[in-house]
């Protein structure tokens, strides 16, 4: 199978977007340690997972120590660490001047932070292994403006950025660094937020080109294969899985 013999580390995996990469990474052969802050979620996608394949590491990605155990159990856990998918990350509302102090902290350090503090912990190991795969998951939100959003898509552009040069600085040892950027999928982070829409009342889905949200599963399959050899000339990309999202001109949205 494609990830046999992969070893990767997975944040926020006890609940959509990360947990659907669980679950796909072990099928498709990898073993792998989750890392979310609420124990029961992460042990409820190990069991629908077979044992020996999945280590379960209730943590916070906020707190250097927590990242530097997580990364140093898989490593003991899994015999190395291949692949480093950095998922977690919160979306509190507000703009500039509205957006709460220390909810614009919290962002900062969730969804910025944390992802170059395990980029930095893991690429040492994986200089010594001769490569691994690092998959940033950013946002739309990272290229694109959401209204009322400025601490997420302000920390999701960055985490681009990060990408790309940490893509520039280690190519050299064969490690990747490729950022995915999901459109609307349902998740707990938008379900409900958004009010409710279905095939007669497609609201602000009648401007997507696929008129619809994604399932957490549809963002699996790109990040199976930037986790496995068969993209192993992919680094520093930024791959949009948005159903469309993106090449819509919002004045022709308008019209439509
Ligand atoms: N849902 C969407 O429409 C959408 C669109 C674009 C990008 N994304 C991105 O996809 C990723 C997953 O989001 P999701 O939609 O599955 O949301 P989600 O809220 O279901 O998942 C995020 C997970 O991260 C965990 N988490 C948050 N802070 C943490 C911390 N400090 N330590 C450990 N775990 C922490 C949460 O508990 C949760 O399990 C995020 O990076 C998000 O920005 C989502």
């Amino acid at each position: 199978m494609r990830l046999d013999n992969k070893v990767a580390l997975i944040t926020g995996a006890g609940s959509g977007i990360g947990a659907a990469i669980a679950k796909r990474f072990v099928e498709d052969g990898a073993k792998i340690c989750i890392i979310g802050r609420r124990k029961k979620n992460l042990e409820d996608v190990a069991s629908q997972l077979p044992p020996g394949k999945v280590k379960v590491f209730p943590g916070d990605i906020t707190k250097y120590e927590d990242i530097k155990a997580v990364v140093k159990a898989t490593i003991e856990w899994g015999g190395k660490l291949d692949v480093l998918v950095n998922n977690a990350a919160i979306n509190p509302e507000g703009g500039v001047a509205e957006v709460d102090l220390n909810d614009w902290q919290a962002v900062i350090a969730t969804n910025l932070n944390a992802p170059f503090l395990l980029m930095r912990e893991v690429v040492p190991h994986m200089k010594e292994l001769g490569g691994g795969s690092v998959i940033n998951i950013a946002s739309l939100g990272g290229l694109r403006c959401l209204s009322g959003r400025v601490a997420y898509c302000t920390t999701k552009a960055a985490l681009i950025m990060l990408t790309k040069q940490a893509a520039v600085d280690y190519g050299k040892y064969n490690i990747r660094f490729n950022a995915v950027c999901p459109g609307f999928v349902f998740t707990e982070m938008t379900r409900g937020h958004f009010g409710v829409f279905d095939k007669d009342n497609l609201g602000p889905f009648k401007n997507i080109p696929l008129k619809r949200g994604a399932e957490p599963e549809e963002i699996t399959g790109i990040c199976s294969y930037l986790a496995s050899d068969d993209s192993g000339f992919m680094t520093g990309s930024v791959l949009l899985i948005d159903g469309g999202t993106a090449v819509v001109d919002a004045f022709d949205a308008g019209l439509q």
